[in-house]
Order: structure tokens, then C-alpha cells, then sequence
């Protein structure tokens, strides 16, 4: 069969499904009144399409769950344990490994055991949790993404790189001593989902070692990375997703993984270290907050999804198949006149909400606004990667620097929705489409000082308000 038709199908048919809602637009409406207009307040139950995010949403396997069945609860040594031990040290090749509870658990004890207050984190990007980890530490996140990334629109293959001349200039600058980490995230989940070249990587590599600063992947989404890769970089033509997946672990001194993505199961992750010193450290740290070193907060059952995840998120035929699914429905939107980000990535697609609603300000926050009327008309969850993310704000929460542009993130979960559920989605972005100025901007009602998008609360306003910030004696 040729390859072509292949990339049409996912690797599974579907066995076990689960109902999804459809309420009322009244009913949404209310809820979302009640979510005070912030749909991480809303309930499942509300939801018809969730693309709040892909971590921990996928679907598991037959043979995860039969695996999970073999959970050996163990509090010490348990053979869970050492089968998925054998299965990371296999694909990373780290001789320490520490099982956490999940990605920003890693964080934590990676950043509390290796940054010293007063240090620089450098990254392509980092991801919201990682960044406040970083603060938590009482050290600085540096973000130097690739100025390529800027254009939304360009097909460049690797929008999710670092910026070599910046991240040498800072490393050889008058503030270069107090760089104690350099972190790269693949793929770059806070900038279009877009993918790291390996050529990137290797430089990366040999500036750090040049000076003397670590060297760690945050790698939730390594396997599509990898995919992205075998794709787009021609070096690496030919090499299978698991064999990039380890030259990628092999060129860092280490790594901290949320397995909630390519793990493909619900909750895990690990910390990769080659350093014994660091090892010890940290796994001091996790024992005390965590969990035993052969647990870290998993159960047995989970450890066994984990080990089994692993060895089929690196298959082509899945990695191809997904890929292929996000893509056709990065076609159907853009058809619908709505722009995403350039070119798809795969875990993601990031709608712009900015060229979509021009007629509301970032102080109306456009990317939230297309968010709250998604689920107004079709009861689908996204998340903003806009102005109320990331912009700067005044203790009143009035906008002082707008976020360089206005997006709207569509998650897709691993081995969840059908292309059937995607038509749905390019449908109700459609009609927004066709009327976009009776989407309505919203202002902040009140929301905590650190991580604020989990925890505003925000009301409509009428269109076109002018920003408080700009009102005489503001
Ligand atoms: N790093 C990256 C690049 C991530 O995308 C995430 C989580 C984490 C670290 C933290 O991992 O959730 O297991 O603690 N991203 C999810 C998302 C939440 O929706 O993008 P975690």
C-alpha cells in the first residue's frame, strides 16, 4: 500500500468510548457566566470538545491496561519500577532517572537542587509552570526564541529554536556568570507547538560546554519532535522517531519530562541526569516531597502504562497519523478564514485571534474573547496564549504591555477525537468567521499575582472600551 493512503489512518481502531455533553447555548452561556468567564472554572460536564490541553487526556491502550493490571505496589524495589527504569534509561540513555508525579514536580526538584538564587534559566521558551519554577527557585527565566518565530505566517521548519547569536551574546556577556541553566523545550509549546532542529540542539550543546553551563531538555513532547525532525531536517532522513528521540537525550546533560503528553497516560514523568552529585541532591529532595526514588509519586499500575506508552509513542505509524489528523485540521480552519500559526505543528494549533477580531484591543483580550465564544457556540475549551497570559499588568490589572500577538490554543489530546470532531470544530470557527465583530472583549475582575490565566475571573465588556490604563488620572 502506498505510503500516502497509510497516513490517512491511525494504528487503532476505538474500543472503549466514553459519552460527551451538548448543552443548551443557555446552559453554556450560564455556565460560563458562573465560570467567571474563565473556562479552566468550567466542568467537564459542561464541555463538548475539550482542547484545553493535551496533558494527561489521552486515550490509553488494550495493552497499557493490560500492562497496569501487572502494577506491582511495591513501596520499594517494585518490579513496576524497574521495567519502567529499563524503558527510560533505553530511550534516553541517563544512568540516573527519577520517576515524579508529573512535569512541574520534575521542576521543582531539578530547579531547587541545581539553580542558586540570583542565577539566569535561558530558554527557546519556557513553558508557564517551568518559568515560575524557575522564580520559585529565587532564579531569573530568560526567554530567547529564534526571531524567526516572529512571522507567524513563514513556513520556516524550525520556528521552535533557540536563538544561537543571542544565547552566545548572553553567555559571553557581562551577565554570562550567573547563567546556571540552559533548558531547551521540545517541542516549543509556548510558541506554536513549533519543532527544534537537532542542528540547533548540537549548537546549543557546544555553547554550553564552552561555558561551563548545564545542558537540559524539557522534552514532554520529544517523540513528535522527533517526528517533526525525520520530516524536516534532511540529516536526519531516514532515522526512526525513537533513534532521533536518543541523539536528542544524548546531546544534554539532562532532562525533565511531563509524561502526561508522550508518555501517553494520565499522570508520570522523570528527571535524566548524568551528574552523580546532582543526582544525589535531587533525589534527597524527592524522597522528602516526592516519593521513595522507585516510585516518586506513581503508583505501580501507572509506572506500567508509562513503560508501555513510551514504546508506542515513538511508532511512525501513530506519529505519522497524528501529524496528518492535526494538519487536516489546521486545512479546514484556515479554509473557514481563521490563520493559524505556520506551518502546524502537532500537538497544537494556535488560532490568531488578533488578525481575526481587529476590532477589539489586546486590553479586550481578542485571544480570550475567541476562546469564550468557541465554547458560547459550540461548547469547545481552549486556552488563550495571548494578552491575559502573558501581557504586563499593574497591581489594578490594567494592560501595560500587550503579549506580541493574540492566540488561541487548540489542544489536541493523543488518540481522542476523530476527524469527525475536527470538522465540528472548523465548523463553529466558521461561523465566527463569517460575523467576527459580534464577538464580544472581556476585562479582568480580579486574579491572583503569579500563573494568573488559571485563576481570573473576567466579565464581557461592550466592544470597543478604551484600555483604563490610557483614561486621564489612571
Ligand atoms: N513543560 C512543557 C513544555 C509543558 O507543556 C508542560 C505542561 C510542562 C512542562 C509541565 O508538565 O503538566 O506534567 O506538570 N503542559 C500542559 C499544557 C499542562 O497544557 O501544555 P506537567
Amino acid at each position: 500500500m502506498p505510503t500516502d493512503l497509510r497516513a490517512m489512518l491511525p494504528p487503532y481502531r476505538i474500543k472503549v468510548v466514553e459519552p460527551i455533553p451538548f448543552l443548551s447555548a443557555e446552559d453554556r452561556r450560564q455556565a460560563l457566566e458562573e465560570a467567571g468567564y474563565n473556562p479552566f472554572n468550567l466542568r467537564a460536564d459542561q464541555i463538548t470538545i475539550d482542547l484545553l490541553s493535551d496533558s494527561g487526556t489521552g486515550a490509553t491502550s488494550a495493552a497499557q491496561e493490560a500492562a497496569a493490571a501487572l502494577g506491582d505496589e511495591s513501596y520499594a524495589g517494585a518490579r513496576s519500577w524497574f521495567r519502567f527504569r529499563n524503558e527510560v534509561h533505553d530511550l534516553t540513555g541517563y544512568p540516573h532517572i527519577l520517576p515524579v508525579h508529573q512535569g512541574r514536580a520534575g521542576e521543582r526538584v531539578l530547579f531547587t537542587s541545581l539553580l542558586k538564587p540570583g542565577q539566569i534559566c535561558i530558554s527557546n521558551t519556557h513553558f508557564d509552570t517551568t518559568g515560575a519554577n524557575v522564580k520559585l527557585a529565587g532564579a531569573k527565566p530568560l526567554d530567547l526564541p529564534d526571531p524567526r518565530a516572529a512571522d507567524l505566517d513563514s513556513q520556516e521548519p524550525f520556528k521552535g529554536n533557540i536563538d544561537l547569536d543571542a544565547l552566545e551574546r548572553t553567555l559571553g556577556g557581562p551577565e554570562g556568570h550567573r547563567v546556571g541553566l540552559v533548558l531547551m523545550t521540545i517541542t516549543n509549546n509556548g510558541l506554536g507547538a513549533q519543532p527544534v532542529s537537532m542542528a540547533n540542539l548540537e549548537a546549543v550543546r557546544e555553547l554550553c560546554r564552552r561555558h561551563r553551563v548545564p545542558f537540559f531538555l524539557d522534552a514532554a513532547r520529544f517523540a513528535e519532535n522527533a517526528w517533526l525532525v525525520g520530516q524536516r531536517e534532511p540529516a536526519y532522513r531516514g532515522w526512526t522517531p525513537r533513534q532521533i528521540a536518543t541523539r536528542a537525550f544524548e546531546l544534554a546533560d539532562g532532562c525533565v519530562v511531563s509524561l502526561k503528553k508522550d508518555g501517553l497516560s494520565a499522570i508520570g514523568g522523570f528527571i535524566g541526569l548524568r551528574d552523580d552529585d546532582l543526582h544525589a541532591g535531587c533525589e534527597a529532595n524527592l524522597i522528602a516531597t516526592e516519593g521513595f526514588s522507585t516510585y516518586g509519586g506513581l503508583a505501580g499500575h501507572d509506572l506500567e502504562r508509562l513503560a508501555q506508552g513510551l514504546r508506542e509513542v515513538v511508532d511512525p505509524a501513530y506519529l505519522r497519523a497524528r501529524a496528518a489528523s492535526t494538519a487536516r485540521l489546521a486545512r479546514m480552519i484556515n479554509e473557514a478564514g481563521v490563520e493559524t500559526v505556520q506551518p502546524a505543528g502537532i500537538h497544537a494549533l494556535y488560532l490568531n485571534a488578533g488578525s481575526l477580531l481587529p476590532h477589539l484591543a489586546p486590553h479586550e483580550f481578542p485571544g480570550h474573547s475567541l476562546g469564550c465564544q468557541l465554547y458560547l457556540d459550540g461548547g469547545i475549551r481552549c486556552a488563550e496564549l495571548g494578552s491575559l497570559y502573558l501581557g504586563g499588568m499593574d497591581a489594578k490589572h490594567r494592560l501595560l504591555t500587550p503579549a506580541p500577538f493574540e492566540l488561541v490554543r487548540l489542544a489536541i489530546p493523543r488518540r481522542v477525537y476523530t476527524d469527525t470532531h475536527f470538522e465540528y470544530v472548523a465548523a463553529v470557527l466558521a461561523e465566527i468567521a463569517k460575523e467576527p465583530e459580534r464577538v464580544s472583549g472581556y476585562r479582568i475582575v480580579s486574579a491572583p499575582p503569579l500563573l494568573r490565566h488559571f485563576k481570573v475571573r473576567l466579565a464581557p465588556t461592550t466592544t470597543a472600551v478604551r484600555n483604563p490604563a490610557d483614561e486621564p488620572g489612571a
